[in-house]
């Protein structure tokens, strides 16, 4: 009988790290792998056209929770996962990254009874294991959501699979197990190396109308970035004397531009370059060709640590370490001087040769694929 798994996405973020696991482990007969959306993002441009650049299946589920309060939307997810799991009996379900939708599914599958009993490698059980992945990484920053979701994730889960070195480290620190958790390396590159070739054939800078290495990129989207009107009015100050240098591309997430609006913020077009939020191939292309990137976001950090391109973090920590010890990063924090220093600085680190970290190469997907045939082949 094949184990059958629920593996989860809801937000942009996940989507990525979705795909390549949904590609090898509906290829292993071992195993019945539906997806469920929780519909945490619901716009085209946050949701479906990720779908369609990356080739991932429909949703077998939908819950359809939208937006709310941290609370309203955390529990719209538990409310509406409950059912899924008494409907579809599944032996495991898989949550990536550190989204509400990654705790919320975690949560209530930790506390689920099946109506039967199954054996797997970690012996004779009636709740389903519960896997996550992109486990171990911590920004130490209890102010940001998604280091609550990381730990709250982390310590409710069976099998953890970890991208970051530091990862490996911090788990141990935190006296899990050893053997709950694997270094695989990073699922969200599997998904860059496989569309990397396509992507560089978009036409995104014509249509932006800037040129390869011309222009900056930058996205925001942080609360502690875009909430507080002061500080969003106070790095765009700092951005836009970026912009005098080169044009700045702002691709806008949905939750800024609101904030934009409410800030009264004019940012001069003869220098900017202001978009709705862009699909995953384009974008690749505008982060592949810019000169430099700055961002709050924790995917990119990675994905211009595997392309070469300097990135400017433009936050006070990062739960992704590797990116600045092997790769592109520096975090410059919000102050002015500081993101202006870095800024002046790119020279001097372009000459620093880029190292991919170790197991960045694609095969990520394969390697949890390979452990989880293991851990449920013993049954
Ligand atoms: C969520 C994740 C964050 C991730 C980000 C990537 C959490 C806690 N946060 O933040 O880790 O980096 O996604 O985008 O899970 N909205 C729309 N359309 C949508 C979805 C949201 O307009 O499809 C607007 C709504 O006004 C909503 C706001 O954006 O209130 C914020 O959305 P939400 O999902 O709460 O958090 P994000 O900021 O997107």
């Amino acid at each position: 009988m094949s184990t059958k798994i629920l593996c989860v996405a809801g937000a942009r973020p996940n989507f990525m790290k979705i795909a390549p696991l949904l590609r090898v482990l509906r290829r292993n007969a071992a195993f019945d792998t539906k997806l469920v959306h929780t519909g945490q993002h619901y716009d085209a441009k946050l949701s479906k056209v990720f779908f369609e650049d990356l080739k991932i299946p429909r949703p077998d589920i939908e819950l359809e929770v939208g937006s709310g309060s941290h609370a309203q939307q955390t529990a719209e997810i538990i409310k509406r996962f409950e059912p899924v799991l008494q409907q579809e009996q599944p032996q495991a379900v898989l949550v990536v990254g550190d989204v509400n939708s990654t705790i919320g599914c975690a949560l209530v599958t930790s506390k689920f009874t099946l109506d039967k009993p199954f054996s797997s490698r970690l012996g004779e059980r009636r709740r389903p294991v519960m896997i996550h992945v992109e486990a171990g990484l911590r920004s130490f920053d209890w102010d940001m959501p998604e280091e609550i979701n990381r730990i709250l994730t982390d310590s409710i889960s069976d099998l953890l699979f970890v991208s970051d070195p530091a990862g490996m480290e911090n788990l141990r620190k935190e006296g899990v197990a050893e053997s709950r958790y694997f270094f695989v390396g990073n699922v969200m590159i599997d998904t860059l190396i496989a569309a990397k070739d396509q992507a560089m054939r978009s036409g995104i800078l014509e249509e932006i109308g800037v040129k390869e290495k011309g222009y900056a990129l930058l996205t925001l989207h942080r609360p502690s970035n875009v909430d507080d009107l002061d500080a969003l009015r106070a790095l765009l100050a700092t951005m836009d004397e970026v912009a005098r240098d080169q044009p700045v591309v702002f691709p806008v997430h949905p939750r800024t531009r609101t904030r934009l609006d409410a800030a009264g913020v004019a940012l001069d077009p003869s220098r900017w370059k202001l978009t709705d939020p862009i699909g995953y191939l384009d974008f690749l292309k505008l982060t592949a060709s810019a000169k430099v990137v700055l961002t709050d976001s924790g995917g990119i950090q990675e994905e211009t640590t595997v392309l070469g391109v300097p990135c400017i973090t433009l936050r006070e920590n990062t739960e992704r370490p590797v990116t600045i010890t092997e790769g592109t990063n520096v975090l410059a924090g919000t102050k002015r001087e500081a993101i202006l220093a870095a800024y002046r600085d790119l020279g001097a680190r372009a000459a620093l040769p880029a190292r991919t970290p170790r197991f960045w190469d694609g095969k990520s997907a394969e390697r949890i694929d390979e452990i989880l045939t293991g851990v449920f082949e013993g049954g």
